[in-house]
């Protein structure tokens, strides 16, 4: 628990109120409102969620809202339902037809708008390619493309054909892009012949080639033209979208009908870091994801008929899924995609797509931000952004200071914050402002969502008291919860119910003020957060010691102005090896072969030896302090060899 980034926020007092005119139009007015719904909700979850799962079209009704058997979670039991149906049919017969879908804008400044009607024709024409690729349902397919309409498209045809989607964040490297789709199973990965970012191209049907050498179980790779860019093609193998296309529609007319398809049916997997070198593949369910992601869109984001909502994240990203795809479709909203980079071809990018598109709701992360500010307010206010009306962040604490200035700089002062608490594992967001009731304070993710009751206790379970350190936990399953780790069912209840019994743990250290308002101050694990990007310190070193010079390794992260943390590596190097920069330039590179540039340390120390204590185990925390203050203040009392912190404070100085 970082307890000097506890006492900072703890200053903060700051309270705002929504402004009257965002009150009166907003789905949730008061905080009478939102505390009676807490409460119904509290006593009854069951039907709080029912109400809101009855807003989705099923084929057929479920029998039973819950059954909880922890840590296994079944919502809407026995019920069907197509989470493609209820984003895009059902929308179909209202005069949302014509409205539009998805907005898009490419790096290079090419724009597409794809009404509900579009939408859906081009949904029906990728499925109806999926299953002539022999996709089935139950079949995982991995996604591995740009911010293109083609990822939304993948994803709800697969959704249609029930077929699972892991989706693969377009940073990520061939050899971590082989790991997923290994883990997953996947039979059939679509990707494109490139993507725009920074004015570059990200070669994404190269990685995927590398990724498949000695890979058995691909059987088809589907391949987007995106930047015309010549790539190879595997005879048999490989297969051009829409070359696939016009060769079905010699054969007649597109038609794919949405499978119905049990609640509890796995919709996605989603890799992310956990506390070992491994990835989990975090799998979601159809019925009680949908309802929540749904539910907490329109609510939190007080989303109208009217708005264009821009979620900046990538579809890479759990963010992505819910807030890009999922939940605006579910409500026929208008959502906004953007392909590239923020400061391409200028820092002002953001602002005038803002600007152009007239975007209403804007959420963003805080390492995002942070860079606004280094870049200057000039380039904001270079913009009209007076049609935003309300902002949000995710992905990481945020500090008072940019909260600040999102308030005043982007949002003119006038837009609502929410900054929504959730993660890869909970689907949708649990802890956040409801804009139109909740008075938000800087920093502060504020009230838990009706029907999620989180707590912060101590080690042993027991509750904290206003405003101490502790642990994020949360008390009852909800409907958008994980339902496991992909093929590792001992994993999932050792990760997140082995600690507190029948309790989920969040791996967030939080405290909880005397407003009830949760302020979570970042992972207590081995997890860090780089630039809103969660890694696995233990995954760095993983990737680490796989080079031919390194013997052994210890990753921690350091505070970062911009991007939260930053990645220092403690590196041993075999007998033989001299420690020189162009190694670590090399151990950077290597690095960033086996996961991805987001996994590059930011700083490399030789060290003759790690700090372990008698068991062999490495004091992460003693480097941690290294790292970050420059000297080791903490207990040291369990250290083995006194020697080892000696020599790495000298190498230090
Ligand atoms: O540490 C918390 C932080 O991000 C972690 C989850 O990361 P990921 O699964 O990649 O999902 C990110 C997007 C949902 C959490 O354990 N986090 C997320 N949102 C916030 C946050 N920390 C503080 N405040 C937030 N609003």
């Amino acid at each position: 628990m970082t307890v000097a980034g506890i006492t900072s926020v703890q200053k903060e007092g700051r309270v705002f109120r929504p402004p009257k005119g965002f009150q009166k139009r907003a789905h949730i007015k008061s905080m009478v409102t939102y505390e009676k719904m807490y409460r119904q909700a509290y006593r009854n979850p069951g039907g709080f969620w029912a109400k809101a799962a009855k807003e989705l079209v099923w084929f057929k009704p479920w029998s039973k809202a819950l059954v909880w058997n922890a840590p296994d979670a079944k919502w809407f039991v026995g019920g069907k339902l197509n989470v493609s149906y209820n984003c895009l049919d059902r929308h179909l017969s209202t005069w949302r037809r014509n409205k539009a879908a998805i907005v898009w804008e490419g790096e290079p400044g090419d724009q597409r708008t794809l009404t509900y009607q579009q939408l859906y024709h081009e949904v029906i024409r990728f499925a109806c390619v999926l299953k002539s690729l022999g996709v089935k349902p139950g079949d995982r397919v991995a996604i591995y493309l740009p911010m293109i309409p083609e990822a939304a498209i993948a994803m709800l045809a697969c959704a249609r054909i029930g077929a699972p989607h892991s989706v693969v964040f377009g940073g990520f490297s061939a050899q971590a892009l082989k790991d997923r789709i290994l883990d997953a199973g996947a039979t059939c990965v679509i990707t494109s012949d490139g993507g725009y970012r920074r004015g570059g191209i990200v070669p994404l049907k190269v990685n995927v080639d590398e990724s498949l050498k000695g890979v058995s179980i691909v059987r088809h790779v589907l391949v987007v033209r995106r930047t015309g860019t010549p790539v190879s093609m595997a005879p048999g193998r490989d297969v051009w979208l829409h070359e696939r296309i016009v060769e079905l529609a010699a054969r007649g007319k597109f038609s794919c009908r949405a499978e119905e398809l049990d609640s509890e049916h796995p919709l996605f997997i989603l890799y992310t870091s956990g506390t070992t070198g491994k990835p989990k593949g975090i799998y979601h369910s159809t019925g009680g994801y949908l309802t929540q992601v749904s539910l907490t869109c329109k609510w939190i984001f007080d989303l109208k008929d009217e708005d264009t909502f821009w979620c900046t994240a990538d579809i890479g990203w759990v963010t992505g899924h819910s807030y890009v795809v999922y939940g605006p479709l579910a409500n026929g909203a208008t959502t906004f995609m953007y392909e590239g980079a923020p400061n391409h071809p200028g820092p002002d990018r953001f602002w005038d797509m803002i600007d152009r598109h007239r975007i209403n709701i804007f959420y963003t992360a805080p390492t995002a931000i942070r860079a606004f500010i280094k870049w200057g307010d000039d380039h904001p206010k270079k913009h009209d952004l007076s049609s935003l009306r309300l902002l949000g962040t995710v992905g990481e604490p945020i500090n008072p200071e940019a909260w600040m200035w999102y308030h005043r700089v982007i949002g003119g002062g006038r837009c609502p914050i929410v900054d929504t608490w959730w993660q890869t594992e909970t689907g949708a967001i649990l802890i956040s402002p409801l804009p139109g009731a909740t008075p938000t304070k800087p920093g502060s993710a504020t009230r838990p969502f009706p029907g999620i009751v989180p707590d912060v206790v101590h080690k042993d379970g027991t509750v904290c008291k206003p405003n101490e350190g502790g642990y994020l936990v949360l008390k009852r399953p909800w409907p958008g919860m994980l339902r496991g780790i992909w093929g590792d069912p001992e994993r999932y209840k050792k990760q997140y119910y082995g600690d507190f019994d029948g309790i989920y743990f969040t791996g967030d250290g939080a405290r909880r003020d005397k407003d009830g308002y949760y302020w979570v101050m970042g992972r207590v694990d081995d997890v860090i957060n780089v630039a809103g990007h969660r890694l696995g310190t233990a995954e760095i070193e993983s990737a680490l010691v796989l080079h031919e010079s390194v013997a052994e390794s210890a990753v921690v992260g350091r505070p970062d102005d911009l991007k939260g943390s930053a990645i220092v590596a403690f590196v041993t190097l075999k007998g033989g090896q001299t420690a020189t920069p162009e190694l670590k330039d090399q151990l950077k590179a290597h690095v960033g072969k086996e996961i991805g540039s987001i996994a590059k340390p930011d700083d490399i120390r030789f060290t003759d030896a790690l700090p372990k204590t008698r068991s062999g185990k490495i004091m992460r925390r003693l480097l941690r302090e290294l790292a970050t203050q420059g000297e080791v203040r903490g207990d040291t009392t369990t250290l083995e060899d006194f020697s080892v912190l000696e020599k790495l404070r000298s190498e230090e100085e």
